[in-house]
């Protein structure tokens, strides 16, 4: 089957209170990585690019590899995803590269600029067939090159539930981001991790049935931090969201979790285990297939911790 949006997939994951994993790939081996676990575990699946992610692999290339993963995993709805759009240019170019869902991230706009060029964005990609998911509220951490909120301003910067509602009601947006406390990249908490759940219960509330995304969403695992630290890295202080913080998400109104750093972190330690052990090693081959492999075992945890494990016909 050829890539398909997230409608089916957010309505069953709302439905069945689970949450899709959407993973951001930049190369071919964290995509075979990603799409073997998911084609073992028959799962939706989201394959996300940033605009890093373009300008690093190409385009042409991410399609082409994740056409070949479509091809062969035709009992898997696979949705290609652009991750944190930031003007209406890029996401038409995304509508017109092939992609199926656009990410328009205009949160840290003003409300009414947010709303206008969401709505724009919507305008653009529904007349295409493609889906759209914003983001309100502001979530800490690095994005693309944009340093974020710090630790102690992320809890002052949650999504108004109110303001969701309207925003949804004025774009037509199909999904929307909310901050609940989360960051992006390694360093989402310095000390016990708190997450807003009230906001997705108050949201829930007010439009119910209408899909929430949860970006910054990595765990930081301890195995992958473990090593990265043991082999000459230095993260001693990553910590992520807990994964059972994660489960209690995708059973509300989350439908799609956000993961790249966990990504990141297992090919990381993997390529560093491999160095430290073996300094003489130098084909290519041998530490990036051990990166892959860690990344496609993490994944396949992943996708219990988020529910969706075994719920890809369910969304066909
Ligand atoms: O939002 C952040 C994602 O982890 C993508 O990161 O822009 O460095 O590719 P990136
Ligand atoms: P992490 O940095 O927690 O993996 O979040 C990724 C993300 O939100 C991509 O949009
Ligand atoms: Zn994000």
């Amino acid at each position: 089957m050829a890539l398909v949006d997230t409608k089916k997939m957010f309505e069953m994951a709302y439905k069945n209170g689970y949450a899709v994993g959407a993973f951001n790939v930049n190369n071919m081996e964290i995509t075979q990585g990603i799409v073997s676990a998911i084609a073992e575990e028959k799962s939706p699946l989201i394959l996300q690019i940033s605009r890093g992610a373009r300008s690093y692999a190409s385009m042409s290339y991410l399609k082409a590899i994740i056409d070949v993963a479509v091809a062969e995993n035709p009992d898997i709805p696979i949705c290609m995803h652009l991750d944190h759009g930031d003007t209406f240019e890029t996401c038409k170019q995304c509508v017109d590269d092939g992609f199926t869902s656009v990410m328009i991230d205009c949160s840290h706009h003003s409300f009414e600029d947010n709303i206008a060029l969401t709505k724009q964005v919507v305008e653009y990609a529904h007349a295409n067939g493609v889906v759209v998911e914003a983001e309100l509220g502001q979530l800490g951490g690095i994005e693309e090159d944009v340093v974020g909120l710090s630790h102690e301003d992320v809890m002052n910067h949650l999504t108004d539930p109110d303001q969701a509602v309207e925003f949804v009601k004025r774009t037509g947006v199909d999904s929307l981001a909310v901050a609940i406390g989360t960051s992006h990249g390694a360093y989402k908490f310095k000390t016990a991790p708190k997450l807003a759940f009230d906001v997705i219960e108050a949201i829930a509330e007010k439009i119910p049935g209408f899909p929430l995304v949860m970006h910054g969403s990595s765990s930081v695992l301890k195995e992958f931090k473990d090593l990265i630290n043991k082999y000459g890295g230095k993260m001693p202080d990553a910590m992520g969201v807990p994964e059972e913080a994660i489960t209690r998400a995708s059973k509300m109104a989350v439908c799609k979790v956000n993961i790249d750093t966990d990504l990141r972190m297992a090919l990381t330690a993997k390529i560093r285990q491999v160095y430290a052990e073996n300094p003489a090693e130098f084909d290519p081959r041998k530490y990036l297939g051990p990166a892959r492999e860690a990344i496609k075992a993490m994944v396949k945890h992943k996708l219990h911790v988020l529910g969706c494990a075994g719920k890809a016909a369910e969304c066909l």
